[in-house]
């Protein structure tokens, strides 16, 4: 018998990805808001006790991060109540959980990429309820992988790549901060990586218990190399530079119309502005995910070129 995956998330960045790429691994029943909202403690116990899935792959979040200041009781029970409700179901029917995280959960007063055993003390409500949402997991007493990521882009949905497309089509001058570090990880190398882990977990004749009890635990999974979002955004333009003909995704990303861009200013955090702090340094040290499953994700850089290089030739 296929065994059952239940995905969360499915119109997401992340979830999209994994919605195309975890049949490798299984079964696949991936409800969408109106089946599953993680609004309801009802709702997400119903959706386990049917599916009875042997996996939980959770990519839905509340990832607005300047809404989150403002909404902060929808961002805790989608981020943090959400997550646990879904950990307590997979002990009940022996599954294991794959959740995600994020860098907003440390304060960024550091100057080194943080690992794992770093203390988080995250600087805005998203970060809280992430932070929340991975104890509520870890407590659970559940298999469980969760996977700290950054900077996530993709080419549909609400991304930093898209707005800055965007914004290039309506003005010559971008300001973008210069004085955050973080780590541009691609939506579709995340999806991949979580199902070569899974595949790694899933022998045949070994139980979820088994293969998850030496390596449950929290995972820093980015992208390679660090950068600001004022470099980001120069590396996006650079690469539309050399896309001819567009494409279906950057069609709609621009409405069809020209890049007028000439110049990214870069400035300070000071200069601007979010509901929302955000730490100035998030890099992500990555080697217990190389360590433990033998994987690397490739450098941000190499990876924003591939991504319109792919589209280019597809
Ligand atoms: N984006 C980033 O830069 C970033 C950075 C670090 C970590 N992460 C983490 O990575 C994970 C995936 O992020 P992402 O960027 O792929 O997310 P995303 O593109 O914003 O998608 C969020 C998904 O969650 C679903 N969702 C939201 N509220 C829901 C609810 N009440 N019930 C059910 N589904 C709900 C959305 O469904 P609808 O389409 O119906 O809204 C959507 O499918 C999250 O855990 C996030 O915290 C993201």
């Amino acid at each position: 018998m296929k065994r059952k995956i239940l995905l969360t998330g499915r119109t997401g960045q992340i979830g999209s990805e994994l919605l195309r790429l975890l049949p490798e691994i299984g079964e696949v029943v991936a409800p969408d808001r109106q089946e599953l909202d993680l609004l309801n403690p009802d709702s997400i116990r119903r959706a386990a006790r049917e599916i009875r899935p042997e996996f939980i792959v959770n990519a839905a979040a509340f990832t607005a991060v300047d809404a989150a200041e403002t909404q902060e009781a929808q961002a805790h029970a989608i981020n943090a109540n959400a997550p646990g409700v879904l950990a307590e179901e997979a002990k009940k029917i022996g599954a294991a959980v794959i959740h995600y995280s994020t860098d907003y959960v440390f304060d960024g007063s550091k100057r080194t990429p943080y690992d794992e055993a770093d203390s988080a003390a995250p600087i805005n409500v998203y970060g809280k309820t992430k932070l929340a949402g991975e104890q509520a997991v870890c407590g659970a007493g559940v298999p469980h992988l969760i996977f700290r990521t950054a900077w996530v882009y993709s080419t549909r949905g609400r991304s930093f790549l898209r707005t800055i497309l965007g914004l290039a089509t309506e003005k010559e001058e971008l300001r973008v901060v210069r004085d955050q570090f973080g780590t541009p990880t691609w939506s579709r190398d995340i999806a991949e990586a979580t199902v070569k882990i899974l595949a790694q977990l899933t022998s045949p004749g070994s139980s979820v218990a088994n293969s998850f009890s030496r390596v449950s635990g929290i995972y820093h999974l980015t992208a390679a190399g660090e950068t600001t979002w004022c470099d980001f955004a120069r590396a996006i333009l650079e690469e539309a530079a050399q896309l001819s003909p567009a494409i279906e995704w950057f069609d709609k990303a621009t409405r069809g119309r020209s890049l007028i861009t000439k110049q990214i200013i870069p400035i300070t955090t000071f200069e601007y502005p979010t509901r929302a702090s955000r730490p100035l340094y998030s890099v992500l040290a990555n080697s217990r995910l190389r360590q433990t499953f033998g994987i690397e994700l490739p450098h941000w850089r190499t990876q924003v070129h591939l991504v319109f290089e792919l589209e280019r030739s597809s």
